[in-house]
């Protein structure tokens, strides 16, 4: 695979084209093309149900496309591919995924195992695994923690165990499927500030969410994905952001009535931006 990589040095980390996919015959990703530069650092942002954890699994080879392809660094992303030992090790090495329920993450006795599980799982050497252990659990404010069983934990402190169990395996690609659901701020805010220096470190992020509050902070350039499982729309995200037809069509936001002076009337507004009206 360091072959690999070299002969396709031109190629996009992730290409996904027009990719199609259904569970049991109901529609998730309906022809999804895009792609993904090295280092970069892309929100996922579309309407519950519009693809996006679909997507995110079949970027980590988890699920297949019924039709359509993913390349991974030039090469396809498949089950076959997959079935390979030296690329999946490298691909699994390379990319990491934080699932949005962190109990399906979670499975050692202690927090430390858990951590720990990855890097062995490498082959590294002990202290090579028992720095990474530290060292991750530092990062992640764990260490009060290390002995107790994950399962246990509250909801923010689980998704930091998940979380430093991905980042001790350290992988170039992370994965974040709605990283700030169901957290409080300060983990929320905590997270977001974590994907920026690792973005800073040079790591590429994908972030799926429908959180738009964040999406400036976790994102250069924003994907839309539609209801109808496909891209509806991607910018920067300030001009995404600021897309309030292209947002409306992609269910992000909506259009209800409030009722001003008693004149009642509509416009667009966010739930996740808070409601803010100038008149
Ligand atoms: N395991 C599953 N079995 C059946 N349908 C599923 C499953 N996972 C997702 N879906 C359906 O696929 C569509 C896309 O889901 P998903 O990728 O989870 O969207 P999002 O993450 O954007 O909310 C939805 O209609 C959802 O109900
Ligand atoms: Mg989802």
């Amino acid at each position: 695979m360091a072959d690999m990589a070299a002969k396709n040095a031109d190629a996009p980390l992730f290409l996904v084209e027009d990719v199609h996919f259904s569970y049991e015959g109901a529609p998730a990703l309906a022809g999804a093309t895009l792609s993904v530069e090295r280092g970069e650092r892309v929100a996922l942002l579309g309407a519950n149900g519009s693809g996006k954890s679909t997507l995110l699994k079949m970027l980590d080879g988890l699920l297949f496309p019924d039709r359509g392809r993913i390349g991974f660094m030039g090469q396809e992303l498949s089950e076959a591919t997959l079935r390979l030992d030296s690329f999946s090790r490298e691909f699994r090495r390379r990319v990491g995924f934080v699932f949005q329920n962190a109990d399906a993450q979670l499975f050692s006795p202690t927090v430390r195992d858990e951590v720990a599980f990855g890097p062995l799982h490498l082959g590294l050497p002990d202290d090579e695994v028992e720095r990474r252990v530290e060292d991750t659990i530092h990062i992640l404010g764990l260490g009060h923690l290390k002995e107790r069983a994950p399962y246990h934990l509250s909801g923010g402190e689980k998704k930091r165990v998940a979380l430093a169990s991905v980042l001790a395996i350290n992988p170039d690609v992370l994965l974040f499927d709605e990283p700030t659901a169901g957290l409080d701020p300060k983990t929320s805010s905590f997270l977001v500030s974590l994907a920026g220096d690792l973005h800073e470190a040079g790591k590429t992020i994908i972030t799926a969410t429908q959180d738009l509050s964040i999406v400036g902070d976790i994102a250069d350039r924003a994907l839309v994905m539609g209801e109808d499982h496909r891209l509806a729309g991607e910018g920067p995200p300030a001009a995404v952001l600021a897309d309030r037809e292209l947002l409306l069509r992609a269910n992000l936001i909506h259009d209800h009535p409030h009722r001003h002076g008693g004149v009642e009337h509509y416009h667009p507004h966010s739930h996740v931006e808070g409601h803010e009206h100038g008149h």
